[in-house]
């Protein structure tokens, strides 16, 4: 069951900074999530529209520059990075799974990603786009078959069995609280790899190996290592 670092790892730094990204890198893990926003002509890493629950600012993202966001505290002193920040702070040494917030085009970040693919040691297949708004995901598939794309749900859908035939992804990423192993079963015969959000408990993290899940998206890799060690 692949290790995926939410937000960096979120509960040992302020989440989508540098410093998770880099505490996450150094505890090993498989990969890193985290979430991307426009802001003017720059990808920002950052959870939400609004600044105030992980930033000193208030109001929208759109609302500032981009060298007003800079100018924030993403917590401790840390900015809200760039996404080429962070993709220079990995260098290849784990997976980036770049969920697309407030994007509405996806061909900039398919340029970032072309870019450390070419400078920074990374392989095409490190990279994996996820969202709610399953239209980027078909975009992304129209421009750039080879993708790897993730297609994130909140629920479990009675049409998920589309998201491997019609939208061509390569994992469904599901909540915690609607997986069941019928689905993690039925999403194996579709061929599609099923990750879970957000798994930080770890009788739940026992439960989800046991099931056969691909892969757990989660703010504490240290304890997530821990328990599929000793599992
Ligand atoms: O990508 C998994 C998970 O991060 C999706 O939910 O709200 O944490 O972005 P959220
Ligand atoms: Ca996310």
């Amino acid at each position: 069951m692949l290790i995926i670092a939410h937000r960096g790892a979120s509960k040992l730094a302020p989440e989508n900074t540098l410093a998770a990204i880099e505490q996450a890198v150094r505890l090993g893990v498989d990969a890193i999530e985290v979430d991307v926003h426009h802001s003017e002509h720059e990808l920002v890493v950052i959870h939400d529209r609004w600044l105030h629950r992980t930033t000193n600012g208030q109001g929208r993202i759109q609302d500032h520059s981009f060298v007003k966001l800079r100018e924030l505290d993403a917590g401790s002193g840390e900015r809200i990075p760039t996404l080429w920040e962070v993709m220079t702070a990995i260098h290849g040494r784990c997976d980036l799974n770049i969920e697309l917030k407030g994007i509405q085009d996806v061909i900039p970040v398919l340029t970032l990603v072309d870019k450390a693919v070419a400078e920074l040691d990374f392989r095409p297949e490190q990279f994996l786009l996820s969202a709610f708004n399953h239209h980027l995901l078909f975009e992304t598939k129209r421009i750039r078959p080879e993708m790897q794309v993730g297609a994130l749900t909140a629920s479990c859908p009675l049409d998920y069995a589309n998201f491997g035939s019609v939208l061509g992804a390569y994992s469904v990423h599901i909540c915690m609280d609607a997986v069941t192993q019928p689905f993690v079963e039925d999403a194996h015969s579709r061929g599609l790899a099923v990750y879970v959000y957000t798994v930080d408990e770890p009788e739940d993290m026992h439960i989800l190996i046991d099931w056969g899940v691909d892969g757990i998206f989660t703010n504490r890799p240290d304890t997530a290592m821990n328990v599929v060690a000793k599992h």
